[in-house]
C-alpha cells in the first residue's frame, strides 16, 4: 500500500491534496510526470500530475479536483490508509532551460501542475512571471507556493471576488504588449489552454501546454490518449503530456475528452448510491 501521509482539502472541499509516500517514485520524478493511481483492487486507473516530491521523505504530492466516481473514492481516503498501486513517473518531463522572461499561466487544478515547472524554471535563473486564476477567490488554490515559485505573480477570478476581475488571458496581453516573453506555459481547463495559444500566437511567443486526454495504460500500448499535435496522432502519456500549443487540435480533445460522459455519470450516481 502506498500510505496517505498528509491530507489537505482545498477550494471549499472541491479539490484535495495528498502526500503519499513512494520514496522510489519520489526519487526519480522530474517537474511535469505524472503517477497513474489505483484506490483499490477493483478501482479504475486515475493519473495524476505530481505536484511536488520530497526524495528526503520519500513522499509525492498530488492534488486532485474531486470530479466523479474514482475521484470522490480517492477524496474518502484518510491519513494512514492509502492507495493499492502507484505507477511512475510517467511521461516526459518538462524542459527546464535558462531563457529569460517565462510566463507561467495556470487556471484552476492546473496550478498544482504548474507550480513545480514554475519553481524548476525560477532556480535555474529565468524571470518567472506567474498568472493565476480561478473562477472565484474560494476556489483559488496555492497562491503562496505561486509567489514563492515565480518573480512576479497575478491573481484574476473570473467574478473579480480577489485579484484582477477578469479572465488570465487579459493579464497575458498587457504583459505580453511590455516584455520579451521568450516562453509561455500554460496547464489548465481546455478552453483555457486554447485562448492562451490564440493570444500568444499573435505574439509568436512559443507556448507549451500539458494536455490531460483520458488514459488507461499511460505507457503508450492502447492508444487512448491519442491527440493530433501538428497534423499527427501522438500519444499524451508517452509524447507529453506537454506539447507545443500552436500544433495541438483543441477542438477534438475536448471532443474525445466528452466521450464517455453518459457512462461517466451513470458510474458515478451507482457509486453514491452505494
Ligand atoms: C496526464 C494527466 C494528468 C492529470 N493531472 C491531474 C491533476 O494533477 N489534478 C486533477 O485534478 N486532474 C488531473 N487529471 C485529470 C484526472 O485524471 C481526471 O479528473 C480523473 O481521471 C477523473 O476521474 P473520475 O472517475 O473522478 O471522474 P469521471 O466522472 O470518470 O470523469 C470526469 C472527467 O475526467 C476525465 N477522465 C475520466 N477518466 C479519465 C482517465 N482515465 N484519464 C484521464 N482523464 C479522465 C474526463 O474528462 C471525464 O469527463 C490529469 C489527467 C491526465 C491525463
Ligand atoms: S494511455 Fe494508453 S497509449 Fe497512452
Amino acid at each position: 500500500m502506498f500510505e496517505i501521509l498528509e491530507r489537505q482539502d482545498m477550494a471549499d472541499g472541491t479539490v484535495v491534496l495528498n502526500e503519499i509516500s513512494a520514496p522510489l517514485i519520489a526519487k526519480k520524478a522530474k517537474p511535469g510526470q505524472f503517477v497513474i493511481l489505483k484506490a483499490n483492487e477493483t478501482g479504475e486507473r486515475i493519473p495524476l500530475t505530481m505536484a511536488d516530491t520530497d526524495p528526503d521523505k520519500g513522499t509525492i504530492t498530488i492534488i486532485y479536483q474531486v470530479v466523479g466516481k474514482s475521484t470522490t473514492l480517492f477524496k474518502s481516503l484518510k491519513i494512514g490508509e492509502g492507495f493499492q498501486d502507484v505507477i511512475g513517473p510517467l511521461g516526459q518531463p518538462t524542459h527546464i532551460e535558462k531563457l529569460g522572461t517565462v510566463v507561467c499561466v495556470g487556471g484552476g487544478t492546473g496550478v498544482a501542475v504548474l507550480h513545480p515547472i514554475a519553481r524548476g524554471m525560477k532556480e535555474i535563473g529565468n524571470h518567472v512571471i506567474a498568472i493565476i486564476g480561478a473562477r472565484n477567490k474560494d476556489l483559488l488554490i496555492l497562491e503562496d507556493k505561486m509567489k514563492a515559485a515565480s518573480n512576479e505573480l497575478h491573481v484574476c477570478t473570473d467574478d473579480g471576488s480577489y485579484g484582477h476581475h477578469g479572465f488570465v488571458t487579459d493579464v497575458l496581453k498587457d504583459i505580453l504588449e511590455k516584455e520579451a516573453v521568450k516562453l509561455v506555459v500554460a496547464i489548465g481547463p481546455v478552453p483555457m489552454m486554447k485562448f492562451v495559444c490564440s493570444v500568444t500566437e499573435k505574439y509568436k511567443v512559443k507556448t507549451l501546454v500539458s494536455l490531460n486526454p483520458i488514459m488507461v495504460d499511460g505507457t503508450g500500448m492502447c492508444g487512448c490518449c491519442r491527440v493530433s499535435v501538428g497534423g499527427k496522432t501522438r500519444f499524451a502519456c508517452i509524447d507529453g503530456p506537454e506539447f507545443d500549443g500552436h500544433e495541438v487540435d483543441f477542438d477534438e480533445l475536448m471532443q474525445r475528452l466528452q466521450a464517455y460522459k453518459e457512462q461517466e455519470s451513470v458510474a458515478y450516481k451507482k457509486f453514491l448510491h452505494e
